[in-house]
């Protein structure tokens, strides 16, 4: 190899190093990452930008505990790669609370007990509001009877299959479910 050869290999060995400068837009706010492209996004939350309140719970996208919303959308953190997301909005359980304090869904989890250890719950919560987006959009579910119809009624059995990728280890299951009711519902009073 010719000595500018030696020295490309070495400038890219350095560039590898330093990594993929991105910008992420993240509960409103662009941050700047260096990032090794192999980053889960879920890894550059907790890890770069140290947002823990998305938690790593499997890694391999049978939890949900790492739901966070992309563009409106619930999405498993640990299964998309960060640089996959330039120019996505990006919102975690920080940043569902607004000026008026918490999201009615975090309200609603609070009133209802919706947790007992807490560590699924960010992802519960993220996964709820993007749920009802769905519900919202007329999207059915495996549990709706009628597919063809584009107004679909909340009930339990829907909010459980539309919640089924998000596991509780301490099993919160019930107070989950009266939570997104009672959020769906315009939140606790
Ligand atoms: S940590 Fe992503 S689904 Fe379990
Ligand atoms: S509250 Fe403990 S895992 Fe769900």
């Amino acid at each position: 190899m010719s000595d500018s050869g030696t020295d490309a290999a070495e400038r890219a060995q350095d560039d590898g190093d330093r990594g993929l400068a991105i910008k992420l837009s993240v509960n409103g706010q662009v941050r700047q990452l260096e990032l090794d492209p192999r980053v889960s996004l879920l890894d550059a939350l907790r890890e770069h930008l140290r947002l823990g309140g998305t938690k790593k719970g499997c890694d391999h996208g049978q939890c949900g505990a790492c739901t966070v919303l992309i563009n409106g959308r619930r999405v498993c953190s640990c299964l998309t790669l960060a640089v996959m997301h330039e120019g996505d909005e990006i919102v975690t359980v920080e940043g569902l609370d607004g000026v008026k304090g918490l999201h009615p869904m975090q309200r609603a989890f609070v009133e209802h007990d919706g947790f007992q250890c807490g560590y699924c719950t960010p992802g519960q919560i993220c996964s709820a509001v993007g749920m009802l987006s769905e519900v919202e959009a007329g999207w059915p579910s495996h549990a709706t009877a009628d597919v063809a119809s584009s107004r679909i009624e909340l009930s339990d059995e829907e909010i459980r299959e539309r919640m089924s990728g998000n596991v509780c280890r301490c099993a919160a299951y019930p107070n989950i479910v009266a939570a997104i009711r009672d959020a769906a519902q315009g939140g606790p009073a």
